[in-house]
């Protein structure tokens, strides 16, 4: 091959040296592509000053799943504590079912669904009527509309956690840190009556009291009734709920790598025969 290469210097480099060089060229960036669709969807928005508090999630790795556990615990406490004051639009209780979530089986899902009502109708007599939610329903929002959400938390808004995990910088990392970061205020700082310190919100100041404490959920499958259990739960449900394809995203990422690698390698061998009396 050098001996080759030396022979053929004068002549145009696609004939020569190009034929080798041009598909491993293209087979290291097939696999830096490949590698990059593998870890995407992890852009983030500017994270806050604040230095946040990280754990080691299961589901980062680039091949990583959520722990099925830990999604239905988290669940568990949305609904129990979070879903007093946050709505999630975009959740339908079938969505519990669904393969790369909590899993709940379907029978599950009907008795967690029909935990709650919803208006339905009409009926033959042209009336409305209250009826047990089934899994096709969305879940239940806590307030009619954002003024009456607001009525209830002194003005401040609960926003819809369906997405919230994207839409902040520090992503889980930042949910679980705000839910963990409720602190006595530094001397001096003042906190204005309806407003609570936070150690990791921006600003300091947040109208919501803290949510968790130790106990108030109840486990039945013996992990940790603490805070910090609860946090992590939770953090994991919410990260899943604002990205529910994302283990499907980090195989089909993995089997694309591995499409692309055997092409790029095909392509080689194919290159190097079909250039192989062109000099
Ligand atoms: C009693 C009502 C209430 C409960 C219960 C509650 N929150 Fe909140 N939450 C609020 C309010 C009000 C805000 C808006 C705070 C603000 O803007 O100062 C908020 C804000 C948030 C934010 C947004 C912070 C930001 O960066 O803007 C997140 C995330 C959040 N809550 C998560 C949770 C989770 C998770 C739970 C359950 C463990 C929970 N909340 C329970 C009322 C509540």
């Amino acid at each position: 091959m050098t001996t080759q290469m030396n022979e053929t210097e004068s002549r145009p480099c696609i004939f020569t040296r190009a034929c080798s060089v041009v598909p491993f060229l293209g087979a290291v960036a097939i696999v830096v592509l490949g590698a990059m669709f593998l870890t995407m969807g992890g852009a983030k928005a500017a994270g806050p000053a604040v230095e946040l508090k990280e754990r080691d999630w299961s589901f980062d790795a680039p091949f990583g799943t959520f722990d099925r556990s830990a999604l239905r615990r988290g669940y568990k406490v949305y609904s129990e504590v979070c879903a007093a004051c946050h709505a999630m639009d975009l959740m339908k209780f079938r969505n519990l079912s669904q393969p790369g979530g909590p899993e709940f089986t379907e029978d599950e899902v009907k008795v967690i669904a029909a935990d709650y009502t919803i208006e339905d109708g009409p009926d033959d007599y042209g009336d409305m009527f209250e009826r047990a939610r089934l899994p096709k329903d969305p879940f239940p929002a806590p307030f009619e509309n954002e003024n009456a959400a607001r009525a209830s938390n002194g003005g401040a808004y609960p926003v819809d956690l369906s997405l919230v995990v994207k839409a902040r910088g520090g992503a889980e990392n930042y949910i679980y840190s705000l839910l963990t970061g409720y602190e006595d205020a530094p001397e001096g700082f003042d906190v204005p009556a309806g407003m609570n310190y936070n150690a990791y919100f921006p600003g300091h100041l947040l109208a919501m009291a803290n949510p968790l404490s130790d106990e108030i959920v109840d486990y039945e499958d013996g992990a940790p009734m603490t805070v910090d259990q609860y946090a992590k739960d939770v953090t994991t449900f919410l990260t899943w709920a604002s990205e529910p394809t994302r283990e499907a995203r980090h195989r089909l990422g993995f089997q694309v790598m591995i499409f692309l690698t055997v092409f790029a390698g095909l392509m080689y061998f194919t290159m190097r025969k079909v250039w192989a009396d062109a000099h």
